[in-house]
């Protein structure tokens, strides 16, 4: 059929791209859902193994730097959309490797960008290239303020900085080819999935196992939180109905300093576990600062909300209370990605 739509979703076997590829392959079962995953270790299948039978869903393993390979696959099969959510995201990896986040979140992002404009220059009506990225672009707050989609950019982490070119690529597409778009920069997403490499979920994955929990610097750094199945729904409304050439920015209005966050948690475990309150707080351990630390961000989302009509649809404590669950009764997802490799990056990481 000519003029089915589909879509390709990048880095869906990851956290938020798990949460989309569900979200877009239930909602829209007339669309052909494509997953272009490269597997690296912070992609699982097991993500999906709920949806992995339906009928609109097609899993491809690839690489979105392997220039010749993307472009097959788009000539293949014409996707209408791409959202594109693959990438390096952790920031203290890139503070070890920066490279790998340039290959990866900048050329990776170019060569999707070559490959959609390939197919449908001078035919990009009803076409959209969605670019998933960070707040993290904007740099770092002080005490008041937030980040708004005017907010100038100003990257401190190699992570951000190739965040931020990324960014620049798909307007530059706009701008230059006219290849249509959209943005979002979203604030720190937590929820089922979540890769226990970053803050939430290594703190569940150590609470559980008794171990230190690392807090770095002294703790007065704030996040602002989202549950990423909001995350999901945003990403799906901006994409059907955001205006072209637009940005969105997505966040909680949910700011939280970690040593409070860490403390809630703590709390919320010590029930949950059946220990006496105060146990996991023992656990906490102030240890040596990220270097270039951002301090505070924190996303004006009124755009998004005033246009498209998003709100988030949990409240934190709600939230926090369901990923606590999830990861509870999904001991065997947690040991499968905590063994092998994840051993040698939390020595390295952590043990000094
Ligand atoms: P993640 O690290 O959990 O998942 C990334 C996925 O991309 C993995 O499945 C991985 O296998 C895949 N991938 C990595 N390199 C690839 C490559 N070269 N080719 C193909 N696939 C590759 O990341 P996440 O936290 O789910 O973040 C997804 C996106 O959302 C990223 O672009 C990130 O910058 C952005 N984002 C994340 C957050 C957050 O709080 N996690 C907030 C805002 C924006
Ligand atoms: O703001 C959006 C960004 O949020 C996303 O673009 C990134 O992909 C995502 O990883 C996240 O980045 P952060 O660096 O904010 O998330 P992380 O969970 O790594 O850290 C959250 C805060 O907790 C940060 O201030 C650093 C601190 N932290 C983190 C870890 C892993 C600790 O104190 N100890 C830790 O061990």
């Amino acid at each position: 059929m000519e003029n089915k739509k589909t879509i390709l979703i990048t880095g869906g076997a990851g956290f938020i791209g798990s949460h989309v590829v569900r979200r877009f392959v239930t909602n829209y079962p007339e669309v052909d859902i494509y997953n272009l995953d490269a597997l690296t270790y912070a992609g699982n299948l097991e993500n999906l193994r709920d949806i992995e039978n339906r009928p609109n869903y097609f899993f491809v393993k690839g690489d979105i730097t392997d220039t010749v390979f993307i472009n097959k696959l788009f000539q293949e099969h014409k996707f209408t959309g791409v959202i594109h959510l693959a990438a390096e995201s952790h920031v203290d990896r890139s503070i070890k490797d920066p490279i790998s986040f340039v290959t990866t979140n900048i050329v990776g992002t170019v060569n999707l960008l070559n490959a959609f404009k390939g197919v449908w220059e001078g035919n990009f009506k009803d076409k959209r290239f969605y670019h998933v990225s960070t707040d993290e672009v904007y740099g770092s707050l002080g005490e008041s303020g937030l980040f708004t989609e005017t907010t100038s950019y100003d990257p401190n982490s190699p992570y951000s900085a190739s965040k931020a070119s990324s960014d620049h690529f798909v307007r530059a597409y706009g701008e230059t080819y006219g290849l249509p778009y959209v943005i979002s920069n979203c604030s720190n997403n937590y929820g089922p999935n979540h890769f226990p490499e970053k803050l939430i979920p290594l703190f569940i994955n150590n609470i559980i196992n008794y171990k230190p929990l690392p807090v770095y610097g002294d703790g007065n750094y704030t996040r602002d939180w989202l549950y990423v199945v909001d995350h999901a729904i945003a990403i799906d409304l901006a994409f059907h109905k955001g205006k072209n050439h637009e940005t969105y920015n997505i966040g909680g209005f949910n700011e939280w300093k970690n040593i409070d966050l860490v403390r809630l948690l703590c709390k919320v475990m010590d029930e949950k576990l059946g220990r006496a309150i105060g146990t996991s707080e023992k656990l906490i351990t102030y240890v040596k600062d990220r270097p270039g630390h951002d301090v505070r961000y924190a996303i004006d989302a009124s755009k998004i909300s005033k246009e498209l009509n998003w709100k988030p649809t949990v409240t934190f404590e709600e939230g926090l209370e369901k990923t606590v669950d999830w990861f509870l009764s999904n001991t065997e997802w947690l040991a499968n990605v905590t063994s092998g490799a994840y051993r040698e990056y939390y020595t390295s990481m952590y043990t000094k």
